[in-house]
């Protein structure tokens, strides 16, 4: 993929496919006139549909848009569909089948590379974002929470009735339940809890003949294979019943920033060797950036470890005395709060804020960016770390950055095979490279895409190998593509899908073959069914 631009992806499907899906002048009609043949009630049913024709079409589309490399006058869906009830997601998949349209799913719409609104073929949006009711029961500690719902209104939900019960999902307020579930979801309870994806215990999920499956009727296979999967493969999850975890009532965060001069890279180094051993009721994750410095404005590197310790700091001070003395922590570093305002924290907000901000859908910042994740499984050298550091000074890159997760504890008792999500046992930690930029324009987003996969391709050498993993959750369109056509080969997919999944991908492939043999619901990174091959 280094050499083709993904710029240039939907030419060479418009050569490589001309006919078979060029949307005809009436298409959308057509589509309409079926979707209101198929309701009950096609009056209410015309309030969820919206077409380039809506004036909030616009609207619509791009309030849910978390790139804005995505955010172009391109995208064009025929019809953006936003059900409020099952029916309309059963109607919209009746009758995208009939007249040949894509059908992308979109809950929050934080998809790395925009497939939840995006597609070079005909397609429709299925914007969960109605669906959102959150269900808590303490009695049982469990919740159902509907795909469209945020992580912020789930967490909101569950300290509007107990602050001593949370969710072990991510950190990112706005991010959907649908999208992330679908593929693993972590946060600060990973080291404790596993993943989101390792508490779900039932769903709801539509498949592509249009039935409502609970976790008895869809069967074991597929409800593993929608537990870490990847979206948009298995049919549309419409909700997640989840089991709740405990939290002490008081635990303690702290961000200790260190630049170059203040021992940076040793530091790093250390804490390769550290942060997977602790245990589990600690996650130190080391954020790596660059910023001015404060004499001169010269730029360094600072990397800033931040940590969640399920209790308090008296019990913290002592264990990072013995585990990690270099950090030289001190209680002034650290803040006590629940767990509720940890997560205000990590949003960004003041941890006194209201609880309404995490209800809030909208980001505080958006920007274009490009990701990509590696799995470490032995310390890098620091001259390794050296090399990252001064990729971070190349000429005219505005926002990089890594973020490195500890693994180990919960994520290493997990067998591989447990779920889809097979990144365990042996890996010290992840890395999520990433880079953001302002600067418009294409030339602005090939320098930065092609700095993020240089950086990519010098971090060869040190991470994993055969497959070099990678974390589905962070799409990376570079690791390969399906032939949106249908016709992807297991071959070609596997590329791919290895990385994300190991030897689960093929377990995914046999039960998409049973639940979709006819691959109806497809992205360019989807799971492929034998039939296709
Ligand atoms: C700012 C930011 C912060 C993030 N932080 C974290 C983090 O802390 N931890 C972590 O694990 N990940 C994190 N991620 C990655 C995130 O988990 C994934 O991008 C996730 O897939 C987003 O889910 P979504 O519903 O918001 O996205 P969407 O774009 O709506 O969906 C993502 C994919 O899932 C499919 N999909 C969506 N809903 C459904 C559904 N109901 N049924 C079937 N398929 C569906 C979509 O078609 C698409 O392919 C972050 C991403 C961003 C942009
Ligand atoms: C979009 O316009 C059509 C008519 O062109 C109308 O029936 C429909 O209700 C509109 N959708 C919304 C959400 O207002
Ligand atoms: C938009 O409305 C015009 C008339 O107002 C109609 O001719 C056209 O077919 C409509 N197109 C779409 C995409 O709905
Ligand atoms: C996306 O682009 C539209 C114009 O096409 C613009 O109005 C909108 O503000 C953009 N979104 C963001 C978040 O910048
Ligand atoms: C950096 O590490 C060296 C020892 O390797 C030590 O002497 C020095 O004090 C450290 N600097 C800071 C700012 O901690
Ligand atoms: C850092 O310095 C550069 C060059 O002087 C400047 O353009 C940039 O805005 C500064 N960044 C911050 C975050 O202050
Ligand atoms: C939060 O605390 C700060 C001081 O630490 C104060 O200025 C601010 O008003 C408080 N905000 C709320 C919502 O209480
Ligand atoms: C997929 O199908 C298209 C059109 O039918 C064909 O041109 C192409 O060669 C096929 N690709 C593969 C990988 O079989």
């Amino acid at each position: 993929m280094t050499s083709l631009s993904s710029s240039m992806l939907p030419f060479l499907l418009i050569l490589l496919f001309p006919f078979s899906w060029g949307t005809s002048a009436h298409t959308h009609e057509d589509f309409l006139q079926c979707l209101s043949l198929y309701s009950e009630d096609s009056a209410a049913t015309s309030k969820v549909i919206y077409t380039p024709n809506n004036t909030s079409y616009a609207t619509v589309l791009q309030f849910s848009i978390r790139n804005l490399r995505f955010n172009s006058s391109k995208l064009t869906p025929v019809v953006i569909v936003t059900p409020t009830i099952l029916s309309h997601i059963q109607a919209t998949i009746h009758c995208s089948q009939k007249h040949n349209l894509q059908i992308r799913i979109r809950s929050g719409g934080h998809d790395y590379e925009g497939l939840s609104y995006m597609s070079v073929l005909p397609f429709v949006i299925l914007d969960l974002i109605n669906l959102r009711k959150i269900t808590v029961d303490l009695s049982t500690k469990t919740a159902w929470v509907q795909a469209g719902a945020t992580l912020g209104e789930l967490y909101y939900s569950i300290a509007e009735k107990s602050r001593t019960l949370a969710f072990p999902a991510g950190a990112c307020h706005t991010v959907g339940v649908g999208g992330q579930f679908s593929g693993g979801g972590y946060g600060g309870l990973l080291r404790k809890y596993g993943l989101a994806a390792d508490n779900v215990i039932d769903a709801e999920l539509i498949d592509a003949n249009g039935r409502v499956l609970d976790r008895e009727s869809m069967g074991e296979d597929l409800f593993w294979a929608i537990r870490g999967g990847g979206g948009n493969s298995f049919g549309v999850v419409t909700a997640w019943k989840v089991n709740l975890v405990e939290v002490p009532p008081t635990v303690t965060v702290f961000a200790v920033p260190k630049v170059l001069k203040e021992n940076a890279t040793k530091l790093i180094h250390r804490w390769q060797y550290v942060a997977n051993k602790l245990p589990e009721d600690i996650v130190i994750a080391a954020y790596v950036n660059r910023i001015n410095s404060s004499q001169g404005g010269n730029p360094t590197i600072q990397a800033t470890f931040t940590s969640l310790f399920l209790g308090g700091v008296d019990r913290l001070l002592p264990l990072m005395q013995e585990s990690f003395p270099e950090l030289g922590l001190v209680k002034d570093d650290c803040i006590e709060l629940s767990w509720i305002e940890f997560a205000l924290f990590l949003a960004g907000f003041p941890s006194n804020a209201s609880l309404d901000v995490l209800l809030d859908r909208t980001p505080q910042s958006i920007t274009s960016f490009k990701a990509k994740s590696d799995y470490v499984k032995q310390p890098l050298p620091e001259t390794a770390l050296e090399g990252m550091w001064e990729t971070f000074f190349e000429k005219d890159i505005e926002s990089p950055s890594l973020f490195m997760v500890p693994y180990g504890g919960k994520m290493e008792e997990i067998s591989e095979s447990s779920i889809p999500f097979p990144h365990r046992a042996g890996n010290l930690y992840k890395i999520h490279y990433y880079v953001a930029w302002t600067e418009e324009g294409k030339e602005a987003s090939e320098r930065h895409i092609s700095w993020i996969r240089r950086l990519y391709s010098y971090m060869t050498p040190y991470v994993s190998k055969n497959p070099r993993e990678a974390y589905v959750n962070y799409r990376d369109l570079d690791l390969g593509i399906n032939n949106l056509a249908g016709n992807t080969s297991y071959k070609q997919a596997s590329i791919w899908g290895r990385k994300y999944f190991k030897n689960n991908f093929d377990k995914l492939v046999r039960i998409k073959t049973e639940v979709d043999p006819a691959n109806f619901f497809r992205n360019e990174q989807s799971i492929p069914p034998f039939s296709s091959w």
